[in-house]
């Protein structure tokens, strides 16, 4: 049932190319290069009226909301907010007119995320769910759902749920511009056929994972790490460190790369293991200078960056190149080097990769 990989979470990562390409099906009009959503009520008139979107959702499917905000704020200019589940349901959020609140949920059963998905209608917001389990309790509850249709996944450690979410959003943040006529339409099918280059990308870096795979070993000892970005690459460092810390009991930290002065900075000595990630143009020169701060207090670092930089190597080093795509989409394969990251740390250690220790699949509690 493993299709000969060693574990859920490698078959799961292998499979994204697959699941990418089946969250994509269906919903993009080749034709008018245009996404289209044919069953929700969530027509083009009602994204006009739309004023604020509220993201909400836990662990990794909340990372992928922060990604979310970014995209649907860039592409379609409606503010948004993200909360974590368990904090959105107590802080008592204004939902003003015109509010929708969108819930992540791979299982579609997380119990905060559900009880979110309930405050958010008892207040009158439409609630629009992105899920990969068709029939599960917040896709039964939301008004409109967005299936992810990634297959089941079984590994505790999320993977193709996540990069699958992703690409629901950029969906729908292509959908929400298209209503609101926010972004020109050569602009929009630009993203749309990167969009659609993402499967085969994906599958271009798996097939080069030795070097990640030498790199986890190098790491294994290590009883702290830092994950540093700015922008989307700080969404994706989030979510590189929190796959690890779960399954090879790491600790690591995910840090906004400005903010490093801010106190973190004392934490790096000589030897300190930091993976910084700039894969964004605008940001390339301020995270240079982020990772020259860390490295002359001895940090060691590793950049992950876009096959067209020719010149991070010579700031950190080791790198790991990913291929190039249009800006808003790289956390899709920025990722896939830190989740391969996680998981042959988690396995150099001998952990049990797919059920790590008291975590479980799907939170039902709170
Ligand atoms: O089923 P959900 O997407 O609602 O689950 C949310 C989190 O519990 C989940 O993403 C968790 O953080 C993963 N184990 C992380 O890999």
């Amino acid at each position: 049932e493993k299709d000969g990989y060693a574990h859920y979470m490698l078959k799961e990562i292998h499979e994204q190319p697959r699941a990418l390409r089946n969250t994509m099906t269906g919903r993009i009009d080749e034709a008018q290069k245009k996404v289209i959503f044919p069953t929700l009520q969530l027509t083009p008139e009602s994204v006009q009226k739309l004023e604020k979107i509220y993201i909400v959702a836990c662990g990794t499917a909340y990372h992928a909301g922060v990604i979310g905000k970014q995209v649907i704020e860039r592409l379609a200019h409606i503010p948004v907010e993200v909360d974590v589940a368990s904090e959105f349901r107590y802080r008592q959020p204004l939902f003003q007119k015109n509010t929708l609140t969108i819930v992540v949920s791979q299982s579609g059963e997380t119990a905060d995320t559900l009880a979110a998905l309930r405050e958010a209608k008892r207040n009158g917001s439409a609630v629009l769910a992105i899920t990969n389990v068709v029939g599960s309790s917040i896709a039964r509850e939301a008004d409109d759902v967005i299936t992810t249709n990634a297959g089941p996944e079984i590994a505790v450690a999320s993977t193709k749920a996540y990069t699958s979410q992703l690409i629901g959003f950029y969906l729908l943040g292509l959908y929400l511009a298209q209503g609101k006529e926010t972004v020109d339409q050569q602009a929009r099918a630009e993203v749309l056929s990167a969009l659609q280059e993402l499967p085969d990308q994906v599958e271009a870096i798996l097939a080069h994972a030795d070097g990640i795979r030498q790199y986890a070993e190098s790491i294994k000892e290590e009883n702290q790490l830092f994950f540093l970005g700015r922008g989307l690459d700080y969404a994706v460092s989030m979510e590189g460190s929190l796959k690890l810390k779960e399954i090879s009991y790491i600790h690591s930290e995910a840090y906004a790369a400005g903010e490093l002065k801010h106190g973190t900075l004392a934490l790096i000595e000589e030897g300190t293991r930091v993976i910084a990630l700039s894969t964004q143009a605008d940001l390339y020169e301020k995270m240079v200078s982020n990772i020259t701060e860390v490295k002359a207090r001895g940090a060691v670092v590793l950049g992950i960056a876009l096959a067209n930089n020719m010149e991070l190597h010579r700031s950190v080093d080791e790198v790991c190149l990913i291929p190039v795509t249009n800006e808003l989409l790289t956390p899709v394969l920025s990722v896939i080097p830190l989740q391969l990251i996680a998981y042959y740390t988690s396995v150099a250690l001998g952990h049990d990769v797919d059920r790590p220790r008291n975590l479980a699949k799907s939170v039902t509690v709170e």
